[in-house]
């Protein structure tokens, strides 16, 4: 049972080589095949240790700790996910594999356990990035954001327009912001070219 598992993963492993060493397949433009998103996501399901595939969120779901989440989500994870989980964002679809909807089924059938080993790890060679450090508090942090990936698929406009206020602004927002403070302290602006002091 144990080799056919093993001969099952290796063969996968075999056709996804194929497909990836084909010209041009490490560039992260275009979109991956069915055949190579349903393997991709079949040999992830196995590679997850089953003391994480199979863990109960330790967390209990309650008002705040879903507000702890949305405001998490919408300060580290938006900018790429979207507010709403969709992955419509200017950065969203340029991901080899594309960021994906957070709402679909696909993912929803994800075990919360699942979905907390990919926030914890990241998942390799795609832009998912790790967030877990090893502190328990992070842990903490991770299992709660499992309960706001399922609170996805009902968020109300209300979340939504609440979270855009969450939303670590850009550079050239903040840096709007430190002009405008500054006038507004009575300081003169610095010269366009910009010398600092
Ligand atoms: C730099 C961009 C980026 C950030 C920031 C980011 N993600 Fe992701 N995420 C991705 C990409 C790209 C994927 C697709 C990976 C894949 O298809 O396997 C993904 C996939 C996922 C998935 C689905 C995994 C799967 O099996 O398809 C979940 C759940 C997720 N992210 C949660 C989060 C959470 C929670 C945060 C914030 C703590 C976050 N992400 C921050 C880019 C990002």
């Amino acid at each position: 049972m144990k080799l056919l598992g093993t001969l099952g993963i290796l063969s996968i492993g075999l056709v996804l080589l194929t497909i990836w060493l084909l010209p041009g397949s490490f560039s992260a433009k275009g979109t991956p095949s069915d055949l190579e998103v349903t393997l991709a996501r079949f040999a992830r399901h196995w590679a997850t240790p089953s003391a994480f595939r199979d863990a109960n969120n330790p967390i209990p779901v309650e008002p705040k700790i879903l507000a702890d989440a949305l405001h998490h989500f919408a300060d580290h994870c938006a900018n790429c996910h979207g507010n709403d989980g969709s992955g419509k964002t200017p950065m969203g679809p340029n991901f080899y594999p594309p960021v994906p909807d957070l709402r679909d089924p696909m993912i929803q059938a994800m075990s919360d356990g699942e979905l907390f080993y990919v926030i914890h790890y990241g998942v390799r060679f795609t832009g998912m990035p790790a967030w877990g450090n090893g502190e328990p508090e992070k842990d903490t942090e991770s299992w709660k954001l499992v309960h706001f990936i399922r609170r996805l698929p009902h968020i109300t406009p209300e979340e939504v327009r609440m979270m855009k206020t969450m939303n670590p602004s850009t550079q050239a927002e903040r840096d709007e912001q430190e002009a405008l403070d500054r006038f507004l302290a009575g300081e003169d602006f610095e010269p366009a070219a910009g010398h600092h002091h």
